[in-house]
């Protein structure tokens, strides 16, 4: 009984693993992370066991859609862009099992908003190869050429996130 009840807690319940990507805005980036991750675990079929969020360090643009140009460059890849800006919150750092920011300042600025969050946090390029930058480059003052950049950093990303939290 008592080993029925260790393997219990100590074997990760994949209902509780949950995952929020975090940009500046929450309009460019990390509805992309959102978005994608989301595709592949519902093409995996694992979509009800992985909870995804995004959120943006600024609430400037809280309550909007995703850039268009975020979202065309998405569904020209057969991902829809739903999500709605939002600032994140303490209480995301303890509630997210992962919290993946999308370049370093973004990062700094989260880890500057509470000293023991309770989420691993970890940069989108530590889940990549050295052939790609530290940083997900801003897309939004920039071309369409950077969302298709973002675009190919995350949809990069996505298997060796898949792999992370797999129980
Ligand atoms: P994101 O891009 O951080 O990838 O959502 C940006 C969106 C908006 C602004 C900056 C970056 N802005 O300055 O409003």
């Amino acid at each position: 009984m008592i080993a029925i009840a260790l393997r219990i807690k100590l074997v990760p319940s994949p209902d509780s693993c949950s995952i929020l990507f975090v940009c500046l805005g929450n309009i460019c980036r990390s509805p992309a992370g959102e978005g994608l991750l989301q595709h592949s675990l519902n093409a995996l079929q694992l979509q009800d066991s992985i909870e995804i969020d995004s959120a943006g360090t600024i609430g400037y643009h809280t309550g909007k859609l995703a850039d268009h140009r975020m979202r065309s460059a998405a569904l020209n890849r057969g991902v829809q862009l739903q999500s709605l800006s939002r600032k994140i919150t303490v209480e995301d750092l303890h509630s997210f099992d992962l919290v993946i920011a999308m370049d370093r300042e973004n990062l700094a600025d989260i880890q500057r908003m509470t000293p023991e969050p309770t989420a691993e946090l970890k940069l989108l390029s530590d889940f990549l190869g050295d052939e790609w930058p530290s940083d997900v480059p801003d897309p939004y003052y920039g071309g369409d050429e950077g969302f298709e950049y973002v675009l190919d950093m995350i949809e990069a990303a996505c298997p060796a996130i898949i792999h992370s939290i797999s129980p």
